[in-house]
């Protein structure tokens, strides 16, 4: 029999951490390192393996520590590099891999480079950012910012203009200058010795420009085009992906998932899997599902069809294991989007839990939604800390929305939603801190927290670990890690099933769900057994099963697999 070699991450487990929300070792109302470390034993117990920590580096965080001021250090509201280093270290005696972000499309403005190119523009860091005259008064082109505004700022004291693709104080680095790669490169080795596991790739895809600097299509009133837009043009951005690979990753053996919105399906092969640039990619098809425009007032409502149907077509597509996620600290919590209103209760957690860990690929959890974390409690504008979501609710209004519709468009795609502090008690502040938390904890801390889940017969973490714990379990790995991918009662309103089969092992598992209200019925004849049911029961009579409102249910199937239900 051939014996294949997996990557050593294939049938591992990642878990997110924004660290500023996630647990507070120091008192003084922000997440920390510390915080961290003394909470690994709960991650190792829930089955998670792969920590991904959001940045921790050297940050104004004016973009909550994506505008990155030293690539080398730690921040001190996060604690110190000995702190980082006991992280790594406790990491390993545990068996668990810690993977950091690597946000190097742009740094912040108060990195040295920024500072310096401000000092002399025609000088070497001059040559680190994108700078161009202006024209007709006015900046190079009418392309806009991801956080709104132009993508283009005065260089203090000059008559230059540099170039943003997010808030003007994250500034774009030159890629095209092989200086600027030599430094990054430099950089990722030098963590990657220090005995990180690999990245999170950042706004991978903005690594390359259009250098046409042509004006896009407006599609805003004032006449600005989404600088999104030119990424079609951007095509060339192998080498670059290629001499991150060749130079750090693939002689690290590194672990690499990347952030890429906006790629064609063709195109999924040439970033992840193993002719790509890097392991795996997010999916976030099914993030995009409802996307109409560029503007979150566009957006549709959620469509249960769309939504599964973008999940199916990324998983047919077998070239890339990828990444899949329900949740991160860009986007609300799964609940408050994958659902309608009312229906956020045990049941449909468990099967939105379901139903993302076991697709073929490598499951990433958001800090939080192991207990089924919701949106936040935002009554005004100023309750939202996030310049994005400011930027929207301006976007909102301009384009004629009261000031109650734009925040309702707010309240359901900010992503301060999944910011809150981590709810690990049902006391002061949820536990997160003894001092002042930075933001406030959601309200429903007092109901919805690890120690409630935890003593409830009803736990959502519990339904998790059991998956994770599935997933690996050496009778169902091949079919579960490793094994292929095929959808099931496609035609059915309300169903989301789909099969995982091993190759080696033959063995071949139904992940099937009632996605809504009421019950639903499927034919199935063949012998199975029950390996997880979010309910008590499951009724199967006259060659049907018949399931009640989110029912989830994994069942092993065919001859040998037969149980009484
Ligand atoms: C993607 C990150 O996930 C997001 O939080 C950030 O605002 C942008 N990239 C810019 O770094």
């Amino acid at each position: 029999m051939k014996k294949t070699s997996f990557p050593w991450w294939q049938n591992k487990a990642a878990y997110q951490i924004y660290p500023k929300s996630f647990f507070d070792g120091s008192g003084d109302g922000i997440g920390d390192l510390p915080g961290v470390l003394s909470k690994l034993d709960y991650l190792k117990d829930l089955g998670v393996d792969i920590l991904w920590l959001s940045p921790v580096y050297p940050s104004p965080m004016v973009d909550q520590g994506y505008d990155i001021s030293d690539y080398y250090g730690v921040d001190p509201r996060f604690g110190t590099m000995e702190d980082l280093d006991a992280l790594i270290q406790e990491l390993k005696r545990r068996e668990m891999y810690l993977v950091m972000d690597l946000v190097v499309s742009h740094c912040s403005d108060r990195h040295r480079w920024f500072q310096e190119a401000i000092r002399d523009p025609a000088g070497k860091y001059g040559q680190y950012f994108y700078l161009k005259p202006g024209r007709n008064g006015g900046p190079p082109n009418n392309w806009r910012a991801e956080f709104g505004g132009s993508c283009w700022d005065r260089l203090p004291g000059s008559d230059l203009y540099y170039f943003h693709t997010f808030a003007k104080e994250q500034p774009d680095l030159n890629w095209e200058n092989p200086e600027v790669r030599r430094e990054i490169c430099d950089m990722v080795n030098w963590w990657l010795d220090k005995g990180v596991s690999g990245f999170r790739l950042d706004a991978i895809i903005n690594l390359k420009k259009d250098l046409s600097f042509r004006d896009g299509p407006a599609d805003s009133p004032d006449g600005t085009c989404a600088v999104s837009k030119m990424l079609p043009q951007t095509t060339e951005i192998g080498a670059f992906l290629n001499q991150l690979k060749q130079e750090c990753f693939l002689p690290h053996d590194a672990f690499t998932v990347g952030e890429v919105y906006s790629i064609t399906r063709e195109r999924v092969s040439e970033f992840g899997g193993p002719e790509g640039y890097f392991s795996t990619l997010f999916d976030f098809a099914h993030f995009l599902a409802d996307h109409r425009g560029v503007f979150w007032y566009q957006h549709k409502p959620f469509d249960f069809r769309s939504w599964r149907d973008a999940i199916f077509r990324s998983q047919e597509n077998d070239s890339v294991f990828l990444a899949n996620v329900l949740e991160n600290h860009d986007r609300p919590r799964s609940p408050g989007i994958f659902l309608p209103e009312g229906d956020e209760g045990y049941e449909a957690v468990t099967a939105m839990a379901a139903l993302s860990v076991l697709l073929r690929g490598i499951p990433f959890l958001y800090q939080g939604q192991e207990i089924g974390m919701r949106n936040g409690d935002f009554r005004t504008v100023e309750d939202f800390e996030d310049l994005n979501t400011h930027d929207q609710y301006r976007a909102a209004r301009a384009a004629g929305l009261t000031e109650e519709e734009a925040m309702a468009v707010c309240r359901r795609h900010s992503r301060d939603n999944a910011r809150t502090p981590m709810q690990w008690t049902g006391g002061g502040h949820a536990g997160f801190t003894t001092g002042t938390p930075w933001f406030p904890v959601n309200p429903n801390y007092r109901e919805l927290n690890v120690e409630a889940d935890a003593a409830s017969a009803r736990s959502v973490r519990g339904w998790y670990k059991r998956l994770l714990a599935l997933r690996k379990d050496p009778e169902w790995e091949d079919a579960l890690v490793r094994g292929g991918f095929r959808p099931a009662f496609r035609e059915e309103a309300e169903i989301f099933a789909y099969w995982r089969t091993g190759e080696e092992s033959g063995k071949r598992i139904l992940v099937l769900c009632h996605y809504g209200r009421g019950t639903a019925s499927v034919p199935f004849a063949e012998p199975f057994r029950v390996l997880m049911n979010n309910y008590d029961s499951l009724e199967s009579r006259e060659g049907r099963l018949r399931l009640d409102a989110y029912q989830v249910v994994v069942l092993a199937c065919g001859a040998g697999e037969q149980e009484e239900v």
